[in-house]
């Protein structure tokens, strides 16, 4: 018998601390203790447009790695389901209205960096993205379907509707990430890129705070 962490657990535990300090975000917290605008939403959105789209690219190059490969599913696809959001939320002229924050501007060339030659980091930022909205995105979701009157939408980016059963899912891709050939040291590249990620979106959340202020001032 063995007393060695699963990776996965590891990867959990080490994150903690992080997934708080994102989820803990005061643009963030708002938007779930229903202070948020429906302006505050859209402008979420539209980051998110950015940060799929470098990762959804990244997966395309990375769809032929053996250690990635096993990651990617279809199924996750989310920048089709945020286009039509932003068509829905700003109108059909919503790619003209849009921009990168500089936090996403960041996060996206990070992305774009790791993808182009390290399969461990495109997995770092596949795993804190998508783990994430079929974690706490699926409760975000319902929300902001509650709170602004969205059926589906407006939030087509939080329903996975190929995805039946996400805790299924979630568990299976823990396998996967439990079953990489990664040593010691991969490993603990992987964690610190997970880490960075969560930095990414907690500067994203201060970037939109910011933003809000500026707009009110
Ligand atoms: C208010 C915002 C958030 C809430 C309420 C929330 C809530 C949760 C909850 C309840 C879980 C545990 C689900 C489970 O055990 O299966 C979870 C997991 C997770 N969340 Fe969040 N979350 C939020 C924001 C974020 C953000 C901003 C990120 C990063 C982009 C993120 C990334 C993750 C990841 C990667 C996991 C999976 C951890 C694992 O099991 O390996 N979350 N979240």
């Amino acid at each position: 018998m063995t007393n060695v962490v699963p990776f996965s657990s590891a990867l959990r535990e080490r994150s903690s601390g992080a997934h708080s300090g994102s989820e803990g975000a005061g643009f963030m917290s708002d938007l779930i203790k229903g202070e948020g605008t429906r302006d505050d939403y859209v402008a979420l959105v539209a980051q998110h447009y950015f940060i799929y789209e470098a990762l959804e690219s990244a997966t395309e190059r990375m769809r032929h790695d053996p250690v990635a490969a096993v990651f990617i599913s279809d199924k996750l696809t989310r920048l089709p389901a945020l286009e039509a959001d932003l068509e829905f939320l700003v109108g059909p002229e919503w790619r003209d209205t849009i921009g990168p924050l500089p936090a996403t501007k960041r996060y996206v060339a990070r992305i774009a960096q790791v993808a182009a030659t390290w399969a461990g980091g495109f997995v770092a930022h596949h795993y804190t993205r998508y783990l994430g909205d079929l974690s706490g995105g699926l409760f975000i979701g319902r929300l902001m379907q509650r709170r602004f009157g969205f059926e589906t939408n407006g939030v087509g980016f939080y329903l996975f509707d190929d995805i039946a059963d996400p805790k299924a899912f979630k568990e299976v891709y823990r396998e996967q990430l439990d079953a990489v050939p990664w040593d010691d040291a991969e490993k603990e590249r992987v964690i610190d890129e997970v880490l960075r990620a969560y930095r990414f979106n907690t500067e994203l959340f201060e970037d939109l705070e910011r933003a809000k202020r500026a707009a009110v001032a």
